[in-house]
């Protein structure tokens, strides 16, 4: 007897990390999930791994979402019910370079795939943004209190401040539109199998994907962007979730959909400074990092972390697993990998 599918879901940028992390736990919760990806910063061997983890090969389209005759062809065979939009360019430092490229890629991609959705009558959608889009305000970030848009120091942030508009102002303009935007703090770790975690086709500028080149010695030391900020211990403090409590977010978001664009922040609610999580890995790992401290990096703000309260109020959803936990899944991620640790 066929088990009845919860629906149709298309994940965007489904083989990345955040995606493919998704996938698994949508298609164990009951979904149906498809694929497009560019395979611009992840890799088709993913697909395999999901299927090892899941027991479900998902339907893959190699498509890139700028290129819209391409991702109309998908829809019109997809019958989705929804879409959880993964898909995007993330570099800050890169998004400064190249603004015309990260506008024409995030709001250009998200546009076409609103097109696509409207052609086919697709009337959810799930939006990986971030809190970047809050800018300069204290911390902690708290949606229903905060604006957004002003102090958003790269391009990225501002594509994810432009397509969280679009898509209030798509749902106030479509009254059947059903909107979820998921504010993202700083997502880590790795699926405790080993199998899924962070493994960007590009140079990282995140912490945490560095922390790891570190510890394999591919890249020799770590630089702490300064220790000179108004925190304990001098250095920046941000609000580390693991990628798995953040999946279950987007899990929990899609569950609770309802017409109109609601806005949750998906984070601990606690911070953790730079030198906390290099001690942290250290503790976890039994691995000396080496690193050493340098100048501050433009545009990082001292303190950053979630106000998670309305997630857990509205979705009924809340962070459970530690930075440690994140850690642990890291290095089985590594070692899965077959990479050698530093001693
Ligand atoms: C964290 C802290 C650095 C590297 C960005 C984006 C955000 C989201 C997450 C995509 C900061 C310090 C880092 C290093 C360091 N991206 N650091 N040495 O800047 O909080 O957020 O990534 O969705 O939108 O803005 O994350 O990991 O880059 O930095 O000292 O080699 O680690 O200064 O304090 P960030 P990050």
């Amino acid at each position: 007897m066929a088990i009845m599918s919860k629906g149709r879901v298309l994940a965007t940028g489904g083989t990345g990390y955040i995606g493919s992390h998704a996938v698994v736990e949508l298609i164990k919760a009951g979904y149906e999930v498809e694929i497009i990806d560019n395979l611009y910063n992840s890799k088709a061997a993913v697909l395999g791994k999901i299927a090892e983890l899941t027991g479900v090969g998902p339907k893959f389209y190699n498509v890139d979402m700028c290129d819209k005759p391409a991702l109309m062809e998908v829809f019109a065979r997809g019958n989705y019910d929804a879409v959880i939009h993964f898909a995007g360019l993330k570099a800050v430092g890169e998004s400064v370079e190249q603004p015309l490229r990260y506008y024409a890629t995030n709001v250009g991609g998200t546009l076409n795939l609103l097109d696509c959705m409207r052609a086919y009558g697709v009337k959810k959608i799930v939006f990986s943004s971030s809190a970047t889009v809050y800018g300069v305000q204290e911390t902690p970030k708290c949606e229903e209190t905060m604006s957004t848009g002003s102090g958003i120091s790269n391009p990225y942030g501002k594509t994810k401040f432009v397509i969280e508009e679009i898509l209030k102002d798509a749902a106030t303009a479509d009254p059947g539109m059903e909107v979820s935007i998921l504010r993202y703090f700083n997502p880590i770790g790795a699926h405790p199998s080993g199998l899924l975690g962070e493994d960007p086709n590009d140079r990282p500028n995140n912490l945490m994907p560095i922390v790891m080149k570190v510890a394999t010695g591919e890249i020799d030391k770590l630089t702490v962007y300064g220790n000179d900020y108004p925190t304990p211990d001098g250095t920046c403090i941000r609000d580390y979730i693991h990628v798995v409590d953040l999946v279950k977010g987007h899990l929990a978001a899609l569950e609770k959909m309802r017409p109109g664009a609601q806005i949750y922040n998906l984070g601990t609610g606690q911070g953790s400074s730079v030198m906390e999580i290099i001690n942290e890995f250290s503790r976890v790992g039994g691995i000396q990092l080496p690193y050493e401290i340098g100048a501050r990096r433009a545009g990082d703000l001292a303190s950053l972390y979630a106000d998670p309260m309305l997630a857990e109020r509205e979705l009924g959803w809340k962070a459970e697993l530690s930075v440690a936990n994140a850690m642990r899944d890291t290095l089985t991620f590594l070692r899965k990998e077959g990479l050698k640790l530093r001693v």
